[in-house]
């Protein structure tokens, strides 16, 4: 089909994106064409723009963050059907691999070739001017259309609106799974995330539903500051420097059972002061993706050893997205968690630079394109 997307013809130079016509082509064996609503726009595909995380191929089509309405199904599709609705993950679990099979489904062997640029059968599926342009994680969901691999689609109740849906693709178990699987909250815990962005904002809400009793929130933008105490932290301050004071002095120097790191870009220096604020056998979950040829980390390591502190990696908050996002949706509709709250503005896919703007100067928890 003839559609429009934005694209980066020139990803790692900050050039930003391009609406070009595109030509999709229709679903394969076990694929789905899914009419979007709606995609978020996550700090993820900005780092293909700035050049972070570098690719092997151009042009791409970003975005991973959406939800809408299946449109045609491919061959051997045996439990979705035209007129589903679906939010799609950005790492697809295949569910037979090892990693799936341990419950580890974030970890899919199919899902570490999001980045390929290619379906998971190794071919493309979007073409601009008779080239052929990569997907972002199997997708490309800044477009009104997606093919996507079943993998990567959850279906959802049709009485959640699709427009907030489409958060629970990436960002919010992405940071929710941060608070309650990788960093394991427990009742009473004092809880740190630095950075609350819109993946941050979301550790805040499962810091808090996982009975965390302080969560203190570290952002240097003060309207990140006051969603983050109206969405669920005790505290909120602009840096390191005071965040490591409040703690302290919070903790009785004891410092914070847990903290998250969930900035916009994880650099090297930002480990030794969030290891300041994590107590002794204290965990530090890393979600925040850091510059791909950075190597170097400052942080004492004899302090890591003489206090038995973990450092966690986390990917897609260690979710089984096809158990969370239909959980993360019924505490939706029961009020529990915090949607509507998060989408700062909606954008036509036309301003989607402005969208980028707007995140990077601060301006939103979450910008959303809504398609007509
Ligand atoms: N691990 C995963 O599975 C996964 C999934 C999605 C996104 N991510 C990554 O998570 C990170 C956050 O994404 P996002 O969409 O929330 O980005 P965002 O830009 O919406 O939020 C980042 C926040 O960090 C704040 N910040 C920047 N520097 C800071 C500092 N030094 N101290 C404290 N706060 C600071 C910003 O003000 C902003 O509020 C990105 O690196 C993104 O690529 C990881
Ligand atoms: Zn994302
Ligand atoms: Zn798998």
């Amino acid at each position: 089909m003839h559609t429009k997307g934005a694209l980066l013809w020139e990803p790692g130079t900050n050039s930003g994106w391009t609406i070009s016509d595109i030509e999709i082509d229709p679903p394969k064996r076990a694929e789905v064409l899914i009419k979007l609503t709606a995609s978020g726009l996550c700090h993820s595909d900005a780092h293909l723009d700035t050049g972070d995380i570098p690719l092997p191929y151009k042009p791409v089509l970003g975005g991973h963050e959406g939800a809408g309405v299946i449109q045609e199904v491919g061959p051997e599709v045996h439990d979705l059907k035209v007129g589903d609705h679906v939010v799609t993950t950005f790492l697809p679990s295949c569910g037979v691999c090892r990693w799936c099979s341990s419950g580890m489904g974030n970890l899919c062997d199919v899902g570490a070739g999001v980045l390929s640029g290619f379906a998971p059968d190794g071919t493309n599926r979007i073409h601009s001017g008779g080239q052929p342009v990569g997907a972002m994680s199997f997708l490309g969901t800044f477009s009104p259309y997606v093919v996507a691999p079943v993998s990567g689609v959850i279906k959802i109740d049709k009485d959640i609106p699709l427009e907030k849906a489409a958060l629970v693709g990436c960002g919010v178990p992405t940071g929710w799974g941060s608070a309650v699987n990788s960093a394991e909250t427990g009742v009473g815990d004092t809880v740190v995330v630095v950075g609350t962005g819109g993946v941050g904002i979301n550790a805040v809400q499962g810091a808090r539903h996982a009975g965390a009793r302080t969560i203190v929130a570290i952002d240097p933008v003060a309207f990140k500051r006051d969603m983050a105490e109206q969405l669920g932290a005790t505290h909120a301050v602009e840096d390191f420097d005071k965040g490591i004071a409040l703690v302290r002095d919070l903790t009785n120097g004891v410092m914070a059972d847990r903290v998250i790191l969930t900035t916009g870009v994880a650099y090297g220096d930002l480990i030794a002061p969030c290891l300041e604020l994590t107590r002794k056998a204290g965990t530090l979950v890393v979600t925040a993706a850091a510059p791909a040829m950075q190597t170097q980390v400052n942080m004492n390591l004899l302090d890591l050893t003489m206090s038995g502190k973990r450092i966690q990696g986390a990917l897609y908050g260690s979710c089984n997205a096809r158990v969370e996002v239909p959980k993360l949706l019924d505490l939706y509709r029961s009020g529990a968690l915090k949607l509507d709250e998060l989408v700062t503005r909606t954008y036509t896919l036309e301003e989607i630079n402005q969208g980028y703007t707007d995140m990077s100067e601060g301006r939103n928890l979450r910008g959303v394109i809504v398609y007509e």
